[in-house]
Formats: C-alpha cells, sequence, structure tokens
C-alpha cells in the first residue's frame, strides 16, 4: 500500500501500523479473530490491509506447523484428512459429512476439541469429543479452535477446509469468535459442540445417534476392546461411518528409539490385559474385530511397517509366533469403516 492511499479499515488487531508492519509479533489468535471480522464485513478481498494482515498470519501459521505441536492445524485436521480417504466419501468437500454428528473417541486430553472442531469447519452439525482424561489447559484447548480457523479462513491448512473463507466461517457462526480467541469456553456453543471426560462405555450416548466416528491412537490403548466395539456398534446409526488409527509400535520406544525395538513387548509373556499401556493386539487383527462387531471394513491401510530380524523372530513370545512376519511387521494400520 503507498503511503498516500488512505486507510480503508480500522486498525487491525495487534501493532500493524508504523514501521513494525513486518514483525510476526501478534497473537496468533488475534489475527485470526481480526480476520473473521473482515470475512464477515465482506471486505477481505478487497483490503491491501488485509493481505498483509493474510501474510502475517500465514507466516504465524506455518511457524506453528513447523512445531509439529499437538496445538497445530495440522494436528487438528487428522481426522478431516483421514476422513477424505474413506471410500464412501464421495467428493473432497465431504457431503457425506454436512450436518453430520461426529464423535472423537479418546480426544486426549491436550488439543481435545481441535478434531471435531476441524469437522465442524468442514461442514459437520455436531461434534463430541470424549476421553477419559481431563483437558489440561481449557484455556490452550480453546484458542486452538481460533488459531485453527483463521488457518481455515486463509486457506493454509493441509488439507484444506473445503469451502471459501464466507461459507468456513459461516458453518461456525454459533459461536462466539472474540471469547474463542481469548481462550475463554463460553465462546463455545455447546449445543454443536462438546467434550465429555467419561469412558465411552458409560457416555450415555442414545442409540444410533452418531454419524461419523473417529479414533487416533486409542484402540491399541483398551482393555476392553469388544466392550468398547459393542457400545461403538450400538451408539452409530446404520451406515455410519468411522475412521480408526492404530498405533503397534511397543510405546516405549518413543522415549527411547535406539534402545528398544517397536516390537520389544512381543518378546515378552504376559496375561495382562495391558502391558506397557497396550493390548498388543496386533494392527491387522483389528480387521476380524470390527467386522464380529457390524462394521464392514472398505479399506484398510498399511500406515507403517517395521521390518522383523530373524533375532527378533526367534524371540517371539509363543502368542505371537505362530503370527506369519508379514503380519506382524504392520506396525500402524487405519481402518475405514461403514456400520452395517
Ligand atoms: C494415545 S491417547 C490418543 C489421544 C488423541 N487421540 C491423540 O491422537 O493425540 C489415547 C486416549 O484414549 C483415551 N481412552 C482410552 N480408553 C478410553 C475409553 N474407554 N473411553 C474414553 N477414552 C478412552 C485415553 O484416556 C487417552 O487419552
Amino acid at each position: 500500500m503507498s503511503k498516500s492511499q488512505p486507510r480503508s479499515q480500522p486498525s487491525p488487531a495487534g501493532n500493524l501500523r508504523g514501521p513494525h508492519h513486518a514483525r510476526l509479533d501478534h497473537s496468533t489468535d488475534a489475527l485470526a479473530l481480526e480476520l473473521t471480522e473482515r470475512v464477515r464485513s465482506g471486505v477481505l478481498a478487497e483490503s491491501t490491509v488485509t493481505a498483509r494482515l493474510l501474510g502475517v498470519l500465514a507466516a504465524e501459521v506455518q511457524a506453528r506447523e513447523a512445531s509439529g505441536d499437538r496445538f497445530c492445524p495440522r494436528a487438528s485436521l487428522v481426522h478431516l484428512s483421514n476422513l477424505r480417504g474413506h471410500p464412501d466419501v464421495t467428493t473432497p468437500d465431504l457431503p457425506e459429512l454436512r450436518g453430520a454428528t461426529c464423535l472423537d473417541f479418546g480426544c486426549g486430553g491436550l488439543n481435545p476439541l481441535g478434531g471435531v472442531f476441524g469437522l465442524l469447519l468442514a461442514g459437520a452439525g455436531r461434534g463430541l469429543a470424549i476421553d477419559l482424561d481431563d483437558v489440561a489447559s481449557p484455556l490452550a484447548a480453546v484458542r486452538a479452535l481460533s488459531t485453527l480457523l483463521g488457518s481455515a479462513l486463509t486457506g493454509t491448512t493441509h488439507p484444506p477446509v473445503p469451502g471459501t473463507a464466507s461459507e468456513i466461517l459461516a458453518r461456525v457462526d454459533t459461536f462466539d469468535l472474540r471469547r474463542l480467541a481469548a481462550g475463554d469456553p463460553g465462546g463455545i456453543d455447546d449445543e454443536r459442540l462438546r467434550h465429555m471426560q467419561v469412558d465411552l462405555r458409560g457416555a450415555g450416548i442414545a442409540d444410533g445417534a452418531i454419524d461419523v466416528v473417529v479414533s487416533n491412537s486409542v484402540f491399541e490403548h483398551l482393555d476392553d476392546v469388544d466392550g468398547v466395539l459393542d457400545e461403538m456398534a450400538r451408539i452409530v446409526r446404520p451406515g455410519g461411518l468411522a475412521v480408526h488409527a492404530i498405533d503397534g509400535f511397543d510405546h516405549r520406544y518413543y522415549g527411547r528409539p535406539d534402545e528398544i525395538s517397536p516390537h520389544a513387548f512381543l518378546f515378552e509373556s504376559s496375561d495382562a490385559p495391558l502391558l506397557y499401556g497396550c493390548n498388543r493386539i496386533r494392527p491387522l487383527a483389528f480387521a476380524a474385530l470390527f467386522e464380529q462387531a457390524g462394521f464392514e471394513v472398505r479399506k484398510l491401510v498399511e500406515a507403517h511397517r517395521t521390518p522383523l530380524t530373524d533375532d527378533e523372530v526367534a524371540r517371539l513370545d509363543p502368542a505371537f509366533r505362530d503370527m506369519p512376519r508379514d503380519h506382524l511387521e504392520v506396525t500402524r494400520a487405519r481402518y475405514y469403516l461403514r456400520r452395517r
């Protein structure tokens, strides 16, 4: 913008005036809020001030993406990304999601709402996030929603949230975006987005109330997979969709990758339902469990394979020794299901 040009809009949130224009010292949330207000007032495409705002916001969003933390937009969009790969989702704008009631099973305590909020931004009607854990920081959890919204409006997310900025904003127009930006849970429309700290089996969800259920790294931690699957079969309507990503690594590997093999817990004998926090059901073995529970396996992606050495094969506990090597070597899988 040339110096002689009059400002067509009031100053954006944060200090974007004067010689500090290029500094990235504004909170992402304040920028996201400013952006949403400009989209709402219909000036987004016209304002060169907004172009600057977009640039700063995109840079901040990219910085968060690069940090890869649990609050970054990429982490919040893992379920949207997975759902786009579902064979029963017909087009990238996910018409099957429109108005749907979605459940994030085992949403975790760090960014518990981001996953379902991402689905709301893409057109879902309601989102329910359930976990045994409490929310570690309500302020951080709520601000993550504002950051995600800002990222979606600028088109800087991966995957992109379908729709124009105005359409995306309209999908969450019952939320108080100013309060979200401040990290205030009161900004959430709790008719549309709800968190429950509860065991799924005791959540009291009505029969067939869920259209779409998603989970990330949860099934390997269950001590009662059959009980959870029975409950899921009850609450997901016939024809409802599911995507579950399962991590079959010995999770001690993540703290000590140079010392612990992803297969290490398969060398031990144990009758306990969980060993080092995991049930040791191999990722490919879940196919039969989903089918028995009433979910058709529409697609199975072998997301990660960890070769077994001959020495490791020799050390396998008898419970795993008869399983085909090819089967055991699949250490992560993603299931795309449809309720029969
Ligand atoms: C490894 S964490 C994954 C968290 C999150 N999905 C993520 O990707 O970061 C597994 C979560 O599943 C939750 N969980 C396990 N069993 C559950 C149950 N029966 N009902 C609700 N949550 C459960 C745990 O409390 C835990 O937060």
